[in-house]
This record gives structure tokens, sequence and C-alpha cells, in this order.
């Protein structure tokens, strides 16, 4: 400790509290350097957090492949069909509930990921985990613990394919 600062006899500079001339005190950290590095830390994470979410503005929608997933003629009416998309580890099921109505969801169930299947009898998907159901019609929730409805691929018919031409999350309502 520097003797003289409480020696009373004359008032020192408030500087001298903060810059000390012993070696010795290098090694503290005071307040005004403390909360130097929080406000600087702070600001660095701001304008990183800053900098993603403009990136994120810039890019835009994510942009999905657009794939012939089945032929017309594979699909017997009240039948589905598996396939992947968007990519290789996405499982999806496309259904053909009548003759000229095609519709295809991701197979995750939303609750806990277990693999939904058709049941054309109910009008509706099943997952067998935790007896979660989910509409045929337009994917909603109709019971069980799962909150949100399931991703629906959207699909275009050209000629006898049916083309994956994107996901609509459905998050809207949710
Ligand atoms: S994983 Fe489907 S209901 Fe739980």
């Amino acid at each position: 400790m520097n003797p003289l600062r409480n020696t009373g006899q004359e008032q020192e500079p408030l500087w001298r509290e903060e810059v000390s001339i012993f070696a010795a005190d290098e090694r503290y950290v005071n307040r005004r350097q403390f909360a130097k590095f929080l406000v600087l830390t702070s600001a660095g994470m701001f304008a990183g957090n800053l900098w993603i979410l403009i990136r994120s503005w810039l890019t835009g929608k994510t942009v999905y492949p657009i794939r012939p997933v089945a032929l017309i003629g594979e699909i017997p009416v009240g039948g589905s069909r598996l396939f992947n998309y968007p990519g290789p580890n996405d499982p999806c099921i496309l259904i053909r509930p009548s003759e000229n109505e095609f519709a295809a969801y991701s197979q995750k169930c939303t609750h806990l990921s277990c693999a939904v299947y058709y049941a054309p009898g109910n009008g509706r998907f099943e997952c067998p985990c935790h007896q979660g159901y989910f509409s045929a019609r337009d994917g909603r929730v109709l019971q069980g613990p799962p909150q949100r409805p399931l991703p629906r691929i959207l699909l275009r018919r050209q000629g006898d394919r049916l083309i994956a031409v994107g996901v609509d999350l459905q998050t809207e309502g949710a």
C-alpha cells in the first residue's frame, strides 16, 4: 500500500488511486478496468449478434431443392410412399387420399421425432410412441403430446411425376 495516501496532509489527485507506481499493484484489476472490460465485452457481443441478425435478413429464406419424388402410378389410392426431402436424412411420407389428391409431410413426429405412419381408414398420421395423431388433410395435431403440426412438403405435379419444391414448416398459428 502506498504510505503517502493516508497522510491527510494534502489532497491527492484522483488518478493516483487508479494508477499505482508500485509494480506489486499491477496484478490487481481495479473497478474501472473491470467495468471497462464488461462494457467492451457486452458491446462486442451486441455487435456480433447484430451482424448475425443482419446476415440472416440479407440471405433471405431457405432455398429448397426441386426434385422428383415419385411417379403417380407408383402410389395406389389410399396408399403411401416414403422418400427423403430436402436432405437424405429427412424422411417424408407421400399419401394419395383420392385419385387426384396427393400430399406429403415430414415423417418425423413433432413431439420426439418418432416416425409417423399413415392410417388411411382414420384419415390421419399416427405416431406409435405416445399416440400423437395428425390430420392427413393438413398435418395439424389431432391428439397427443405434439404441439406443432407436421411440416408439409410442397408438391408440384409434372406429367406423371410428383416434384417436391419446398417445405412449409406450418409454424404460423401453431
Ligand atoms: S414422439 Fe410422437 S407422440 Fe411422442
